[in-house]
């Protein structure tokens, strides 16, 4: 029906108008105002507030010749008002199901004000955590990223009140983008087809599978040609091989940006080859605003492009229920503020992202008979905006609950808690760390928040040395010379940080990511064992910037790879893909194979029994990795296929099951058509990427 719709409001449009949808500003002052009126803008970002948004669509609907309402985009991408962990931490928790519950939260929260297209989720896979937008990505691993890119375009284009989906999503950035040379964001990228097909592409076609409406094309460049003006990313993948149907925008002015590529000449051929390449829709630059009139005048042929790009926009905006429903309710959001059951989520959430990664002689879950008084030390223990991380611009200061706020309402009175920053993030603060010492020499334990703030991750923040800044070092390693107080380290940042000294001074590490809204509670939780921490590294963490990239599932070369490539340094991670501690144990048993031997189309059945071997009930993640022994092209030496969470109470054991079939045991062939081959496999079943109990698999 949208398809319909769309072509009959199609066949009824001027050419001004036809370029006015494919025009998308991130302002909305006087000139742009005048053009909404006019029907020559199509869509905004940037504009906020229930209000606002309801009077630019009034001047599209009530003003403009055909009266077609706006789509107005924004980033949500961990959340709106309520602000979930970073995508980064969301993925460690490897809960696809709680990644769409946040995405639909976001959605509706947006959606309320106006907003029904977010830029997100990016499903962009990297291997370099200098590089900022690492935080917003959902790691390094294609099985892992491509649920989680499924997972929220789900959750964002759950159906509202009305039926209609509460915002569109739009995977990002198509493609390559989290390859840029150096982790430099914007640079350049140069990757195999393989790498391509193998391990860029496969997030962004589950998300579209899933239904996304939109994709967004990067900054970057792809061997040689600018992802904004590639007809083969765009238009001979995207638009033809997955037959693709919604939106293609660009970013940020990507399409004008050609010329800084050395790829158009100017705005106007920048222009022409944005449309040709198959970008539906300029962000910000105003080059189809300005020049698609010319090019389609003097290339008449082009006209059957421009009207595709229209017809896709338009079938969004019928599918999003834009023409039954322009309008939203005004009511104030400060009166509606965050409801219960968002921020509950929200809690839920942070504490599943939480991964503890060190914890020395069991010192947590706290003790609370043993440790009376509780020091709260570090510059991210009571900073509201900085726990909130990277893209969280609607998220309020005032909604965070910090873990000092947390330490004051979930622990005092029965534990006495007292509070020293000790550090600024960046910079000592005078007398902050004896301030600290002193504090934690009169306390039983020290619980020491450090980490980044948020402007050093995200979009163009990135860091050619990815550990934690000097001054916080110097905190921490005076806490423990200076004192004989325990000291538990919550780690909150965007990117894993290497930092193999903090692991070996600090008697516990628990690793928090930016956790958002509900941040105070989720650490409490952790800490009091409320919560058994379930949370995995959905990203290898490296002991030395160098190592860099560094991945679990890497080729075995002609050398094997033996942890002894530099000789400054141990090129083991500090902790590898997948890893994450518990308060009880787990033991893995009688992995069994149904059929030792399978036919290419055939699939045989795992199974694996996991018994809870400790005092606490807690979550496991049993994760499936294989590797093709010999094929025509070379394997990675594990590759995760699957994982299953597992929850036990103390001495309960489960059998776990995994199917193996073509989706995991196939591989693309020299001329990247998927294929099965015959050959041996191995099989792991285990706690992370570097351990589990292995058989064999044949398929002949
Ligand atoms: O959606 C973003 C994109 O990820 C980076 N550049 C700006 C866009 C809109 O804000």
């Amino acid at each position: 029906q949208a398809e319909q719709r769309a072509r009959e409001l199609l066949a009824r449009m001027t050419l001004a108008e036809k370029i006015g949808q494919t025009v998308q500003y991130g302002r909305c002052e006087e000139r742009e105002r005048q053009l909404v009126a006019e029907g020559r803008i199509g869509s905004l970002l940037n504009v906020h507030g229930a209000k606002k948004i309801n009077e630019l669509q009034r001047l599209a609907v009530e003003q403009s010749r055909l009266g077609i309402p706006l789509l107005i985009g924004d980033d949500v991408i961990h959340g709106f008002r309520t602000i979930f962990p970073i995508p980064l931490g969301e993925a460690a928790s490897w809960d696809p199901e709680a990644m769409e519950k946040n995405a639909r939260i976001a959605a509706r929260e947006a959606a309320a004000e106006g907003i029904r297209w977010t830029f997100a989720p990016m499903v962009d896979i990297t291997r370099d955590p200098r590089w900022g937008r690492i935080a917003e990505s959902t790691g390094e691993d294609v099985y892992l990223s491509s649920l989680a890119a499924a997972a929220k375009v789900k959750g964002f284009q759950s159906p509202n009140e009305s039926g209609y989906p509460a915002v569109a999503a739009c995977v990002k950035h198509f493609a390559g983008y989290g390859f840029v040379e150096g982790g430099r964001d914007y640079d350049t990228t140069d990757m195999s087809e393989r790498t391509l097909r193998e391990t860029v592409l496969p997030p962004f076609a589950h998300g579209i599978r899933a239904g996304a409406m939109s994709v967004m094309s990067a900054f970057s460049e792809l061997n040689g040609v600018p992802a904004s003006g590639s007809r083969y990313l765009l238009r001979d993948i995207l638009k033809e091989e997955w037959a693709f149907d919604g939106i293609v925008v660009s970013d940020w002015e990507s399409i004008e940006e050609l010329i800084h590529h050395g790829y158009a000449e100017d705005r106007r051929d920048s222009a022409l080859k944005g449309l040709a390449a198959g970008v539906d829709m300029d962000m910000h630059s105003g080059v189809y605003l300005d020049h698609l009139e010319s090019i389609i005048a003097e290339h008449p042929e082009m006209m059957e492009l421009l009207d595709d790009a229209v017809l896709r926009i338009l079938k969004v905006k019928f599918r999003l229920g834009l023409f039954e429903n322009p309008y939203v309710s005004e009511d104030d959001p400060e009166e509606i503020g965050i409801p219960a059951a968002h921020l509950e989520q929200a809690r839920d959430s942070a504490r599943k992202s939480i991964v503890l990664l060190q914890n020395d002689d069991g010192i947590l879950p706290l003790d609370t008979g043993r440790f009376k008084k509780l020091a709260l030390i570090g510059p991210l223990a009571d900073d509201r905006h900085n726990t909130m991380g990277c893209w969280a611009w609607k998220g309020r200061d005032e909604d965070v609950v910090t873990v000092w706020d947390a330490f004051q309402s979930e622990l005092a009175p029965d534990t006495q808690v007292f509070h020293e920053p000790g550090s600024g993030i960046l910079e000592e603060l005078p007398g902050g760390i004896d301030r600290a010492v002193d504090l934690a020499g009169r306390c039983d334990v020290a619980v020491v928040v450090v980490g980044e703030s948020e402007p050093m991750t995200g979009e163009h923040y990135n860091v050619a040395s990815i550990t934690l800044p000097a001054c916080q070092e110097r905190l921490i390693r005076e806490l423990k010379s200076r004192t004989f107080t325990p000291v538990v380290v919550i780690l909150m940042n965007g990117r894993p940080l290497a930092a193999p000294w903090l692991h070996e001074l600090a008697d516990a590490v628990i690793e928090a990511w930016h956790p958002g809204t509900a941040a105070g509670y989720a650490v409490v939780d952790v800490l009091t064992g409320a919560h058994n921490p379930s949370g995995r590294l959905p990203v290898t963490v490296p002991r030395a910037t160098g190592q860099i990239p560094m991945y679990y599932n890497r080729k075995n070369t002609g050398r094997p790879h033996l942890y002894e490539d530099y000789i400054d340094c141990d090129d083991s991670p500090l902790y590898p893909f997948g890893y994450g501690l518990s308060y009880t144990t787990f033991e893995y048993a009688d992995l069994a194979l149904d059929k030792p031997v399978i036919g290419k189309d055939e699939s045989a059945n795992l199974s694996v029994r996991i018994r809870n071997t400790g005092k606490r009930a807690g979550e496991e993640t049993v994760q499936l990795y294989i590797r093709d022994l010999v094929a025509s092209s070379t394997r990675p030496v594990r590759e995760l296929k699957g994982f299953s969470k597992v929850f036990l109470e103390p001495g309960e054991s489960r059998v776990v099951h995994f199917a193996l079939g073509p989706d995991e045991l196939g591989l693309l062939d020299e001329r990247m058509a998927f294929t099965v081959e015959p050959g041996k496999f191995h099989i792991w079943v285990g706690p992370h990427s570097e351990e589990g109990l292995r058989t064999e698999l044949t398929v002949i």
